[in-house]
């Protein structure tokens, strides 16, 4: 298995290009079942979580390849069959985006229950109950959803919870069902946003993009055309290298960013100490010379603090000066990284979902093990600001969600090298 090596202490200083973002890109790759052309996307970033969906929907028949200059070419028309089989849909929960589009094109689909995963339950029941509202029939059995339609109709929906996936799924279904949707309560992540558009220019009618209200006219089950699509950059991506240069007291610039989806992030770097500029594709943040200070976070849905840059922001912490609480609310067992970060030194006591972060001077290199995608991000940051060597196992997880993060590190001047074990 592979690892990270590596040698913290040095303040890390330069440029990096962000890549697409990772969340953007899963929806756009399952909204291709709807295209009635061949689609391209753009701005793809290589990574394990795109080639597991990019593996389903090939499962299925569909043309999909990937070229040099990380663009995916989907052409459905060879489609054979409507199944998301359980040996990849329990290494991507996100396989579960099929659903929606491939019901609501074909009347039917197959997919793999997702299961339990490390950061919590995790259960699709919106995304099932949403279907139904549409007129889907839907049977959990054998580990499979199974869900058939004659034609979905629009339907009043309103989410129980903030979902991303599940505004995702339901949006795809609802372009091309009969009538008006209605989606109330739905998430308003700059991913969901992206899928928007991406739809709206394949020609469907959405109307309050980027709001909690979403509504939609229906289409023509075949009326969506294929489209040439450049995904958004990657939010946390370019929230994790900046969280990089604050806590190695560097200098890091984010170029090819999107400043405009990171305000509560950014205004958290802020209160870290860091100074932070941005441009209209650009944000630096510089924390030389300057004071890490320990922040309160509290995890909620977008525009608030994501969840997915909460251990990011624990590895600050851990290394700041004075005490910072951190409760999430989102997910139920987002704390996995605490132990590990522990091994380094870090002072913090965990109760329930919140945890208590007592800045130290110093952390100091340890072995430590990743347990998911952000926390693996967390133990990064946590080594490269520690004393000494730092290894960390089990990194397969970092490479579902961050597109050659130890070479971009090593141009900006960090010790990270990846080794076989
Ligand atoms: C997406 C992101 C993930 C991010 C998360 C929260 C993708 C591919 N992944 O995950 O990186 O951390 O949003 O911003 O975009 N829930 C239910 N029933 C459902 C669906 C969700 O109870 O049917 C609950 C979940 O257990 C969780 C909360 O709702 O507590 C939010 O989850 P959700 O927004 O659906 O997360 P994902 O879409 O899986």
């Amino acid at each position: 298995m592979q690892k990270f090596l590596i040698e913290g202490g040095a303040a890390l200083d330069g440029e990096v290009a962000i890549s697409g973002a990772k969340n953007a890109v899963l929806p756009l790759q399952a909204a291709t079942l709807l295209a009635n052309s061949p689609m391209t996307i753009r701005n793809v970033p290589r990574l394990k979580d795109v080639s597991t969906l990019a593996a389903v929907i090939e499962g299925m028949g569909v043309k999909v390849s990937f070229d040099a200059d990380n663009n995916i070419h989907v052409d459905t028309s060879t489609i054979q069959h409507f199944r998301a089989p359980y040996e990849l849909v329990r290494t991507m929960r996100a396989s579960i985006l099929v659903l929606g589009p491939m019901l609501a094109r074909f009347g039917e689909a197959e997919v793999s229950l997702p299961g339990g995963c490390a950061i919590g339950t995790r259960p699709v029941n919106l995304h099932i109950a949403g279907l139904e509202a549409m007129g889907a029939q839907i049977v959990v059995e054998e580990g499979y959803i199974r869900a058939k339609c004659k034609r979905l109709q629009g339907a009043r929906i309103v989410m129980d919870m903030v979902s991303v996936t599940g505004t995702e799924n339901l949006l795809m279904a609802a372009v091309v069902a009969d009538g008006t949707t209605v989606i109330e309560n739905a998430a308003r992540e700059p991913e969901v946003t992206d899928l928007a558009n991406c739809l709206v220019q394949m020609g469907a009618h959405i109307q309050g993009i980027g709001t909690d209200k979403l509504t939609v006219q229906g289409v023509d089950v075949n009326a969506l055309r294929g489209i040439d699509y450049t995904v958004l950059p990657d939010r946390i991506e370019t929230g994790t290298f900046l969280a990089a240069g604050a806590i190695t007291g560097g200098r890091v610039k984010a170029t090819h960013a999107a400043p405009d989806t990171l305000d509560a992030v950014l205004q958290k770097f802020r209160e870290a100490g860091a100074l932070v500029e941005t441009g209209h594709d650009w944000i630096e943040l510089d924390m030389r010379g300057r004071t890490l200070k320990a922040v309160d976070i509290r995890t909620d849905p977008y525009p608030a603090f994501p969840t997915d840059m909460q251990a990011q922001f624990m590895a600050m912490n851990a290394c700041s000066q004075g005490i910072g609480v951190i409760v999430e609310t989102i997910f139920e067992n987002r704390m996995m990284h605490v132990a590990e970060l522990k091994r380094l030194g870090a002072n913090i006591r965990l109760e329930g979902n919140t945890a208590i972060v007592a800045g130290m001077p110093n952390l100091k290199g340890a072995p430590v093990m990743a347990t998911d995608l952000r926390a693996s991000a967390s133990l990064v940051l946590a080594g490269l600001a520690a004393q000494g060597k730092t290894t960390i196992d089990r990194i397969y997880h970092t490479d579902r969600g961050y597109e050659r993060i130890e070479q971009k590190l090593l141009a900006l001047g960090a010790t990270i090298q990846r080794i076989n074990d």
